[in-house]
């Protein structure tokens, strides 16, 4: 185990919230690995609730039926070589999670409380004896309130769009404009649902990454955590 020369405990938990496109899942997931800790993208947890809710013609407001498939739902994180894949019912769905209307699918059943209810046990019971980074919305202000450091990751929604554009395979089919279009619309909802909205915990320690090359701003978190890290370690 990595312990950057302090004495690491069994349990320590870093949150890292933020709206997309702010790089939180390329920095979560470097930030993980150079701490040895590991990664846990809640983001796809919504995103396997919506995509099967989808599949199976379920209405993303019908809550009796969403409670209904939660419970009967399996949802497991596997790491692998080509990075983590999320299983629903023992179905690999991760390379279908991504596309832009299960995006938006993902933020409306996010906003529903019978989801967030079940999620919010599957995320604590992921993070318990786990030295981890958990990444998402509601880490340092709902699901891990206790969290050892907190980060908020955001930038300019410009260059939050550009970068999500970059990102998508199929790029060539969607203009920088319809992306921007499509985050500012999950960004409203995301922030102003009236259950656990995204918002940056008193406690967590901003990062705005518009100007921040990723691999700076990797530095600089893994830094900060290790502060704490050493800290802990302090008879
Ligand atoms: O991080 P992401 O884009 O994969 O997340 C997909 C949606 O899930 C996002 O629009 C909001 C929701 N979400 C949430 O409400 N709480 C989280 N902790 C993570 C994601």
């Amino acid at each position: 185990m990595k312990n950057h020369g302090a004495i690491v405990r069994e349990s320590f938990i870093v949150t890292i919230d933020g709206p997309a496109g702010s790089g939180k899942t390329t920095v979560s997931r470097l930030v993980a690995e150079g701490l040895g800790f590991d990664y846990v993208d809640t983001g796809a947890l919504y995103r396997g609730v919506a995509y099967t809710a989808v599949n199976a013609n379920i209405g993303l407001d019908d809550d009796g039926a969403l409670d209904r498939l939660c419970r009967s739902l399996t949802i497991r994180m596997v790491r692998e070589k080509d990075g983590l894949h999320i299983f629903v019912n023992e179905a690999d769905v991760s390379g279908k999670i991504r596309t832009p209307d299960i995006s938006m699918a993902a933020s409306t059943v996010s906003a529903r409380p019978v989801v967030r209810r079940y999620l919010l046990k599957l995320q604590r019971d992921l993070g318990r004896d786990r030295q981890a980074v958990f990444e998402g919305r509601d880490m340092g202000t709902v699901v891990f309130p206790d969290a050892d450091v907190k980060f908020f990751l955001d930038a300019d929604i410009k260059v939050r769009a550009e970068r999500r554009h970059r990102e998508m395979t199929h790029g060539h089919d969607v203009t920088i404009e319809q992306v921007q279009e499509d985050m500012m619309r999950r960004d409203k909802n995301d922030s102003s649902r009236t259950v656990a909205p995204l918002k940056a915990s008193a406690d967590a320690v901003y990062v705005d990454t518009t100007d921040l090359p990723i691999p700076q701003v990797v530095d600089l978190m893994i830094a900060h955590v290790s502060d704490r890290l050493g800290q802990g370690a302090v008879p």
